[in-house]
């Protein structure tokens, strides 16, 4: 899809972090955006007040996603793990089922979620996994496994999907668009950091690029070290 056929984007989980830098971009790029978030949270967009629209209501609310993505060229989506009632899965079904059927539809993520298991974690990695799906669910608080529930049907879906996975977030000016590689474990994933408002570009560059459809890729700051180590290899190989 070129660029010229993005006019309105979605954004469903507007108002966290990510969500505003998704908007703070999407804005920059002259599209129409329109932003779902839970009601309570409507003022934190409030800096965008005049040049978005906002639909307030639960994301994994099927009417509040059909009315929010209609006309839209592309869903970008927030998939969290927070709560116990299957907030990320009902989420992504509600915009698998009523985004238009050749919208781009993008969605985040972390690291954990693998796509076809050719991921390879540190044992650290896998350990914190552990504690937090653990603690999260005796707390009741966060539920992993719903989110990994959540990709499952978007990769068994037959739409014009993305699933951007995020490494460890940091805050900070902006780095460019970061480096990516289809599996956690590859070398230049190693540094594991990327600055959130570059998982938000990244997020919006993908809705112009054919080449991530149906793709799960795992991202890396482009100025870690272990993204400009991978840059200088390829340099060198050319
Ligand atoms: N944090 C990390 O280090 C990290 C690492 C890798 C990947 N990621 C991925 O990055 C994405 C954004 O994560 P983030 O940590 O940066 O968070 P974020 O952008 O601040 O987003 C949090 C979202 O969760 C919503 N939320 C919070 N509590 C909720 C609740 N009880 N019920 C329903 N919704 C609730 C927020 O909505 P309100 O505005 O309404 O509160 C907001 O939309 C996620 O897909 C995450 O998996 C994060």
């Amino acid at each position: 899809m070129g660029t010229d056929r993005v006019k309105r984007v979605c954004i469903v989980g507007a108002s966290g972090k990510l969500g505003r830098y998704m908007v703070q971009h999407a804005l920059e790029r002259g599209y129409e955006v329109v932003g779902v978030c839970r009601e309570r949270s409507v003022p934190k967009l409030a800096e965008f007040e005049g040049r978005m629209t906002v639909v307030a209501g639960p994301t994994n609310d099927p009417d509040v996603i059909r009315r929010a993505v209609a006309g839209c060229d592309g869903v970008l989506t927030v998939l969290v793990p927070w709560g116990v009632q299957q907030y990320a899965s009902g989420t992504a079904q509600a915009v698998l089922d009523h985004a238009r059927p050749d919208a781009r539809l993008v969605f985040s993520c972390g690291w954990h979620i693998t796509r076809d298991g050719g991921d390879t974690y540190s044992r650290a990695f896998k350990a914190a996994l552990r504690i937090a799906s653990l603690l999260g669910r005796l707390l009741r608080y966060v539920e992993i496994d719903d989110q990994v529930e959540a990709c499952r049907r978007v990769f068994a879906s037959d739409t014009r999907w993305t699933v951007v996975r995020g490494s460890t977030l940091e805050e900070g000016e902006s780095q460019g668009l970061p480096a990516w590689s289809r599996h956690v474990g590859d070398p230049v994933l190693a540094s594991d950091r990327t600055r959130r408002v570059d998982f938000a570009l990244f997020m919006v560059e993908a809705l112009t690029d054919d080449a991530l459809v149906q793709e799960a890729p795992a991202i890396v700051g482009r100025l870690t070290p272990s993204a400009l180590a991978h840059a200088d290899a390829s340099r060198d190989r050319a």
